[in-house]
């Protein structure tokens, strides 16, 4: 196996500021080996951070990562161009940027907010996939150093949620746009089969992220859904990023078009 294990080629990971899933992520890829890592989220301050302390801690670590909206068509695209330029293709990416929704139902819930998560949840993903589906379709296939297993165009990871697979009081707009994303993969992982792309999801359950506990007070919201799992605990947004590196691998080189709920049992109950 050469130097860089599993991950010999460019990783690119959406939402990676902070101390959530994507930044999670990003580190994981380095961690593995990953020398070529692209990263992008709103919060620029954030995401300097994030790549600040990878180079400092994996040395031989390039991180280009670049602020912007990922429901901005114009933006995904100047960021993958600038991916491209700077390493030149995009080998694994993990389109983890992502908001909550606001706990209401149906006749409550404002037409801007019903906007503002499908621009950001689904039409965003979508925006981000298609542009790495772009770069991938068109590179020479890489060895994933998996003895047996033939070399990949790419693949990608979409971040959907266990609210995409089962639903809860007061989740609508949130929960489809999780499961717009899952039939997105399924979609995509039909047409790309072809050209040896391959794209799965992850479906987190409740994850101690930014998101779902930053005070005593979000802690103690948040408890009962964390009491609906089997296990009984909240997840680590490592234990996420375990499960979207290993789809990115060469290992999951039969892994296609799958939704892996990654929840303590969540779905279960
Ligand atoms: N934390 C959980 O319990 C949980 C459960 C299921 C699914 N998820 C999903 O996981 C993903 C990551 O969430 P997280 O828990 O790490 O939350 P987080 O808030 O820590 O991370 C999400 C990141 O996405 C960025 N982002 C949001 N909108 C953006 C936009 N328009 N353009 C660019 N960046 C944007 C945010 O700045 C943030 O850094 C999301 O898609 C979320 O829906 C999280």
């Amino acid at each position: 196996m050469s130097a860089h294990g599993l991950y010999p080629g460019v990783a690119v990971v959406t939402g990676a500021a902070g101390n959530g899933i994507g930044a999670a992520i990003a580190k994981a890829f380095a961690a593995e080996g990953c020398k070529r890592i692209a990263l992008t989220d709103r919060k620029s301050d954030l995401l300097d951070a994030v790549k600040t302390a990878i180079e400092a801690t994996y040395v031989g670590t390039q991180v280009y990562a670049v602020s912007g909206d990922i429901s901005d068509a114009d933006f995904v695209q100047s960021f993958i161009d600038g991916v491209v330029a700077k390493f030149g293709r995009i080998d694994y990416a993990a389109n983890c940027a992502g908001v909550l929704g606001t706990a209401q139902r149906c006749t409550e819930t404002s037409i801007e907010e019903f906007d503002r998560l499908n621009s950001i949840n689904y039409r965003g993903v979508w925006l981000c996939s298609r542009a790495e589906l772009g770069v991938m379709v068109n590179q020479d296939p890489l060895d994933g150093n998996v003895p047996g297993r033939a070399p990949s165009r790419g693949a990608i990871v979409n971040i959907a949620s266990q609210l995409g697979i089962v639903n809860k009081a007061k989740t609508g707009p949130y929960s489809a746009s999780k499961a717009a994303v899952i039939s997105l993969t399924r979609s995509d992982a039909i047409d790309y089969s072809q050209d040896g792309i391959r794209v799965n999801c992850v479906c987190p359950g409740v994850i101690a992220t930014p998101m779902t506990v930053w005070d005593e007070e979000s802690r103690k919201r948040t408890e009962p859904f964390v009491q609906m799992a089997p296990l009984g605990r909240i997840g680590r947004p490592e234990e996420i990023a375990d499960a979207a590196l290993f789809l990115c691998s060469a290992k999951a080189s039969f892994v296609q078009g799958h939704a892996m709920v990654v929840d303590g049992g969540y779905i279960l109950t």
